[in-house]
């Protein structure tokens, strides 16, 4: 069975082909096509909704067309989409265009959680190795939330951030700094000849709950960068290095709690921030992780895909609408 995977939630434009032996449960991965608008957002220092809609309408139907390669739309058998979270500008494009292809081709359609995509991408790799129960840790620009799954259907919430996500406090303490759009992957690199020297705050580190907190590591952040004179090369190595390692401790931290709590046979990791090859060495040092190849770990539509075919939830084409506000159910 082939599923056409598009993904259109914020800046990134991508469209895929998945085909999974329904016999052997084997997952290949066809084409992955991505076209990302980030240049344009780097240089205002953020995503502006309305351009990343522009860029979404520009680039959707040539990235479907670069997808499908040498195959025609009659050897595909179903359609999945992201409808949410993300930009309603940007969702919108992605769930009209699906809509048509269903409608047109009488295909199935499959409206796709974004934040499932990011946990999903790990079965690319790894579908056969990874077992139930599991803790998912989605780490991405907008979210960061620990989830339980103890089957494909039965999945439960059981923390997240209460204020900002992993990714988007890289990007603001970069900003800080004076670092382009976004700033993880800038950080991470920065860090790697930087020193932890400054003793960041590791909020809710202890908290008996699964939630997060890192806006308090933005305010310590910025107190530490009004109080110097000039911000040379030296000190914003070791900023970058100090708050990568206080994320780093606080996302491994909650995460082995709740692996304990539930007794989970298998810790996934997803989303941007887990293409951070720090985050990565130092989960696996202290326990077994599933962890997408990097490059699957950021926005993509291969991972809307493989989420469809776990999903199982086929809607007529009617009834798909955009949610910008969606979550963990
Ligand atoms: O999952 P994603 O591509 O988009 C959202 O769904 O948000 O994640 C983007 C986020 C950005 O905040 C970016 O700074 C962060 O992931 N990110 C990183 C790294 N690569 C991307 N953060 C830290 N280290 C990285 N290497
Ligand atoms: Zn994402």
């Amino acid at each position: 069975m082939k599923i056409l995977g598009i993904e259109t939630s914020c800046d990134e434009t991508s469209a895929a082909i998945v085909e999974i032996n329904e016999k052997s449960n084997q997952i290949q991965l066809i084409s992955n096509i991505i076209s990302s608008s980030l240049p344009l957002h780097s240089k205002t220092g953020g995503i502006i909704p309305e351009v990343a809609a522009r860029e979404q309408i520009r680039y959707i139907l040539p990235v479907i067309n670069k997808a499908m390669n040498n195959y025609s739309f009659s050897d595909i058998d179903k359609i999945a989409v992201t409808i949410g979270p993300g930009l309603i500008g940007s969702l919108l494009v992605g769930v009209e265009t699906a809509k048509t292809f269903s409608f047109v081709l009488n295909k199935p359609l499959i409206p796709v959680n974004h934040l499932f995509g990011h946990i999903y991408a790990n079965w690319i790799d790894f579908g056969e190795k990874i077992e139930f129960p599991i803790i998912a840790l989605v780490v991405s620009g907008g979210h960061t939330d620990l989830i339980l799954m103890r089957n494909h259907k039965n999945i439960k919430w059981l923390g997240g951030t209460r204020d900002d996500a992993a990714g988007e406090a890289f990007d603001k303490i970069g900003r800080l700094l004076g670092l382009p759009y976004p700033a993880g992957p800038k950080m991470e690199e920065l860090a790697k000849s930087g020193k932890s020297t400054y003793n960041f705050p590791r909020p809710l580190i202890n908290s008996d709950d699964f939630d997060f907190s890192f806006s308090g590591l933005k305010t310590a952040a910025l107190r530490e960068i009004n109080s110097v004179k000039q911000l040379d090369e030296e000190i914003v190595k070791n900023i970058c290095a100090s708050v990568q390692e206080a994320i780093i401790d606080v996302l491994i931290e909650k995460t082995l709690k709740a692996l304990k709590k539930y007794k989970a046979k298998s810790v996934l990791l997803g989303g941007g921030v887990a293409a951070n090859q720090k985050l990565r060495d130092e989960f696996t040092s202290k326990t077994n992780i599933f962890v997408p190849q990097k490059s699957l770990c950021t926005d993509n539509a291969a991972m809307i895909a493989v989420a469809a075919i776990f999903s199982s939830n086929e809607i007529p084409w009617q009834k798909a609408e955009a949610n910008p506000e969606l979550y963990f159910d």
